[in-house]
């Protein structure tokens, strides 16, 4: 089945008020092609400001795993982002698990939080270089996101997208080839239809790490890769554009 391509720009923690302005207004839409951008929870407000009259969504990068409400210092709950025009979060990214130590489980039950509030994840999954070189991938993928279906069930995967990262391909300038990709996303495909065959058929799988305008086409030639999740390139609104466009020219309806 032909699932429309998806491109989501994760900002990381980059941005101001006035190179948000200049990078949203030159961002259009693309036929064919569902365009989200994840700016850094304090300009979210501002953003969503600027994409009234868009069809480009937002997507917040992080959120509270406890309660919507509470003594949670420094926390920003789903509700709140919700109440900011937030529709997607972005969980589990490596660098999260890398340096701020989430698990799992954690990432789990910051996925039953978005449920709560109708928000849908961008669940990250991806193994390290170690990993790889030791086989462990499809070990370590399915570990990832089988933490999250046994809390939230398979219904969540109905309003989610699962974005594969492999973490040595994220900054680097490396990049998974479009073979080696694929076979990470087709494996994710066939343990969701373990699950659901008809969640899986319809389940966005995006691909991140280096995603660039002189790569994307390859990689969404794939039949298993539906978009990308894009960080530095995101950052330019050209090279995005010229990604979500890659997008579009790989749609065949
Ligand atoms: P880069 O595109 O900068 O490698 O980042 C990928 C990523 O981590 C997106 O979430």
């Amino acid at each position: 089945m032909s699932r429309v391509k998806l491109i989501v720009g994760n900002w990381k923690m980059n941005g101001s008020f006035a190179a948000n302005t200049t990078l949203l207004s030159a961002l259009t839409a693309v036929p064919a092609v569902k365009i989200i951008v994840a700016p850094p929870f304090v300009y979210l407000a501002s953003s969503y400001a600027q994409l009234t009259d868009s069809t480009i969504e937002l997507a917040a990068q992080n959120v509270a795993s406890e309660a919507q409400q509470g003594a949670y210092t420094g926390e920003v709950s789903a509700l709140m982002l919700a109440e900011l025009g937030a529709k997607y979060v972005i969980v589990g990214h490596s660098e999260r698990r890398q340096y701020y130590g989430e698990t799992d489980a954690l990432v789990a039950q910051k996925c039953l939080r978005l449920q709560e509030a109708g928000l849908k994840p961008i669940i990250c999954v991806g193994e390290t270089l170690a990993e790889r070189e030791a086989g462990q991938v499809e070990m370590v993928v399915s570990r990832q996101l089988k933490a999250v279906i046994d809390s939230c069930g398979i219904d969540l995967l109905a309003q989610a997208v699962i974005a594969y990262e492999p973490v040595w391909a994220i900054g680097t300038g490396k990049t998974a080839t479009p073979n080696d990709a694929q076979a990470v996303h087709q494996f994710l495909r066939q343990l969701v239809t373990i699950y659901d065959k008809n969640i899986a058929e319809k389940l966005s799988i995006l691909y991140g790490g280096s995603v660039k305008a002189d790569n994307a086409a390859s990689l969404f030639a794939m039949p298993d890769i539906d978009g990308a999740l894009v960080g530095g390139a995101s950052l330019i609104a050209n090279d995005f554009l010229a990604i979500c466009h890659a997008a579009n020219a790989s749609y065949v309806g």
